[in-house]
Formats: C-alpha cells, structure tokens, sequence
C-alpha cells in the first residue's frame, strides 16, 4: 500500500486525548493491559455521540428495524455454529526462549519458522521459531463453579449472533415483515495477536451492527447496493472527508466462503497506516440462520402471507467499529493552524458540531463587574439544553485555544457591553467569526446549529 498524502497525526492525538480527557491507557498506573484503552469525560461523550447518530439513524428513524441489546455471553454451542470455535483462527508462530508469538506472516521473521536457520524476531535466538499453529482469537472463561471443559463461554467476537438467534424472537414479537432489520451496539473481545495503532485495533472493543434480513428470491442484491450507499452517506454525514472515504471490494480470496459479497468502507488515516476498514457490509446469504437451524435444532425460517412461502431469509449485514470510528473522525478533525495577527498558531478539533463533546465554552471577559455572575447563570441555563464549559481562569485567548483543541464549536464571551444591553459575543471555532447576539437567544442559535 503506498503511503497517505495526508500527514501522520496518531502520535499528538494520542497525546492530546491523554492530555485532555478523551482516552487513557487500560489501568496505567499498573503499567497499563496491552492494547484495552480507557475513555475519559470528553472521550465518553464523543463516542457517544456517535452511538447515538447510529442508533438514531438505523433504529429510531426508521420503520423496518428493530433495536436489540443482546447478553455478551452466550450458549457456547453458538460459537461451534457461527464457525468461530473452528475458523475464527490465525496461524501463530512461538519462541521457546522469549515465549513471544508472531503472525505467521510477520515480515520480520528471517528464515522458516520450525527450521534451524530461523531467527526470532524480538531476543535473536536462532531455531527457537515454532512451526506455524493455529490460534483461536476467542477469548473464554468458566460460567458457574467448575472450572471444567463443559462450563466454557467465550466472551462474544461480534454482537451480530445476538441479533441471529434472536431473530424469530423479534420478528414474532414486533410483526415485522421481511424486508426488516435487527440492529445492536455492543462490547465484542478478540484476542488479538497484532494490536496496535491507538482504539485502531483493541482487545476490547465495542461494534455497532444491523442485520437486514431479505427474501432470498426477492431483490437481495438491490438492499445490498442500498446499505452500501447508506452507510457511505453516514460516514460523510460525520464529517469524515470526502476524499479519505473509499469502498474496497473483497477479492475471492479475501471473501469468507459464505458471503456472497462484501464491501468494507475504508478511511485514509494518514501516514503508512493509510487507507484501513472501518465498516464491512457483507451479503451473508442464509449462512448463519442456517446454521442455528442446524445446531440448535429449532426451525428459523419465516412466513411469507403474500407468496404463501416459507424460508430462510438471506441476511446483508452491515458491521462498523464504534471506536474505530471515533478515531477515524478524531484524525479527520485534527490540524495545527497559524491565526493572522497572532505569534502563536492553534490546535483544533474540527469535530462535527454534533459530535464535539462540549457545544460551548462561556466565559466572562474579566472576573469583575458582575460578569461572572451573569456567565455562570447563562452556563446553568445553557447546560439543560447541550454540554457546556464554564471557564473564567487566564487570558481570554488561551480559554479559547483550550476549547479548539477539544473541538468546542462556539465560545460565548460575557463583557462590558452584556451587563449594557444582554448582548454576548458567539465565536465560531472554524471562522474566528464573532458575532453579538442577544443572551437569550444564544441557546437556541446553538443547538441549531449542533443539531444539523
Ligand atoms: N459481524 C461481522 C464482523 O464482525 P469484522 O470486519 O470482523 O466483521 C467489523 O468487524 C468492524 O468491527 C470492523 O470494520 C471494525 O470497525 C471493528 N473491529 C473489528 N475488530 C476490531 C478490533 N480488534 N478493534 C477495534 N475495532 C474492531
């Protein structure tokens, strides 16, 4: 893959975010857990919020879907069904000396692994390398009080078999006709072996998938093209830019051998890291209804009144990363600017304002004359509608550059001319531009404009 045109920024956002509040590392003051991260107040909000515009987007605003929020844990038989006990594996290679794993295509690896001549890419001992084995990503735990082979659970690698063994469950419930669709967000646990590059690919994470569940002799292919441009619109609709948005079709070797097709949504990160998936949307045939039919021995087909038909319905399953998502629009929005007429440039946040975790910073001009008294009361208002900061500490410039880099959309001063006639000044965060606007007025100019 050739290298991003756009500049490799993960390094200061993983420092601004500790910095800030957004995300820390998983029990730091331990020494931190490999690859599980942490969000802090502004970090809670932002993902949050983009959870939110999800949920809004394919559960509230329609009609043909259902919400979902189905246990971690489930029947381990499950995981025999969906082929995640026997194919959810990757070939892994061991170092007797250091006891380190690689992924059998690690390119640091010199010589074969199981030779004499390879050498382990961490201590540099010779012929210590494993022959490859391959090594389920599974995470698994005990359920009950015997640590035996038949109390294994495993914690969950995706949300979607919740929404697959519940299906009937759903549809009988709510009378949903098929074409309609299940959609949950929830944690999912891989046991990664190659984590890394910040939330990018995490141990624990947390999915937001909807499963569309389609007539097979209907016009399958027809929803797939539409959750396709669904989901593209979404990501846009974020803010991510047009430009670092692409779709990347599966080859035939890349295509798991029960999809039909499969399209993943990439985002351009920067750097070498570059273009990489953030959403997969997949026609998964009848593979997984199918297959819990077979395992759990309980029909999951459905009844067509109008063709008088029974059968399976053929599933396009649309599958994004909530925290991969957060990155991706915490990169797109970062940049470091000079301002006209000032030494010092600025770090901003360009977050959508419907994701910025704070939608205004308030503030008096100076600690005197009223003006504390009158911002605090306009904060206390202001905060009933949307996230606000209140801040009356340092020079006014530096209470905005706090703001910018958290990407706090609109500023609110309270100076001399307010305690006048009830007029503020609004700052935009992307223009500079002040305008004054009456104080009553302000909250409701706001959440207009966070709201789009
Ligand atoms: N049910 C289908 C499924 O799970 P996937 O491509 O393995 O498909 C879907 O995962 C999305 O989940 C990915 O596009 C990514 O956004 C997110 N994801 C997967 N593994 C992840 C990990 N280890 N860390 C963070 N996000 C991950």
């Amino acid at each position: 893959m050739s290298p991003s045109p756009n500049p490799d920024v993960m390094e200061k956002l993983v420092s601004l975010c500790k910095r800030r509040g957004f995300v820390f590392q998983s029990s730091e003051i331990y020494g931190g857990t490999g690859s599980v991260w942490d969000y802090g107040p502004l970090g809670v909000e932002l993902k949050r919020n983009i959870k939110d515009r999800w949920w809004n987007a394919m559960v509230r605003a329609r009609d043909d879907i259902e919400g979902l929020d189905a246990a971690i844990l489930m029947h381990p038989r499950v995981w025999e069904a969906s082929g995640h006990v026997a194919g959810f594996t990757d070939p892994l290679i061991d170092c007797r000396n250091c006891k380190r794993r690689f992924r059998a295509d690690d390119p640091k690896i010199k010589g074969t692994p199981g030779t004499p001549d390879a050498q382990c890419p961490a201590c540099g001992m010779k012929g210590t390398l494993s022959e490859p084995r391959m090594f389920n990503l599974m995470f698994k735990t005990f359920m009950g009080p015997v640590e035996d082979s038949a109390a294994v659970v495993y914690l969950r690698p995706e949300t979607a078999q919740g929404i697959y063994v519940n299906f009937l469950n759903v549809q009988q419930s709510t009378r949903q006709k098929v074409p309609f669709g299940i959609a949950q967000i929830g944690k999912a646990f891989r046991n990664e072996i190659t984590p890394g590059n910040f939330i990018f690919r995490t141990r624990e994470f947390e999915q937001m998938e909807m499963q569309f569940f389609v007539d097979p002799e209907g016009d399958h292919m027809q929803w797939f093209e539409y959750w396709k441009g669904q989901r593209m619109a979404w990501h846009r609709a974020l803010g991510l830019e047009e430009g670092r948005l692409l779709f990347h079709q599966h080859t035939p070797e890349e295509l798991a051998h029960y999809a039909r097709a499969a399209f993943d949504i990439q985002f351009d990160f920067g750097g070498t890291l570059g273009f990489q998936e953030i959403e997969g949307v997949h026609h998964r045939g009848d593979f997984d209804l199918s297959r819990h039919q077979e395992y759990s021995g309980k029909k999951l087909e459905y009844f067509d009144q109008p063709s008088n038909r029974r059968f399976v319905p053929f599933v396009v399953e649309t599958s994004v990363g909530a925290d991969r998502t957060t990155l991706a629009v915490l990169v797109n929005a970062y940049r470091e600017e000079t301002v006209e007429g000032e030494a010092e440039g600025r770090t901003v946040l360009g977050l959508h304002p419907s994701l910025a975790p704070i939608k205004a910073g308030v503030f008096p001009l100076v600690k005197k004359d009223g003006m504390p008294e009158f911002a605090e009361k306009l904060a206390r208002e202001l905060r009933k509608a949307f996230p606000v900061f209140y801040d009356e500490s340092g020079a006014i410039g530096r209470r905005y550059r706090r703001q910018d880099e958290v990407g706090t959309p609109f500023c609110i001063t309270v100076d001399g001319q307010t305690m006048a006639d009830g007029t503020v000044t609004l700052r935009d965060r992307d223009t500079l531009a002040q305008e004054r606007v009456a104080a009553e007025r302000v909250g409701a100019m706001i959440a207009e404009r966070a709201s789009a």
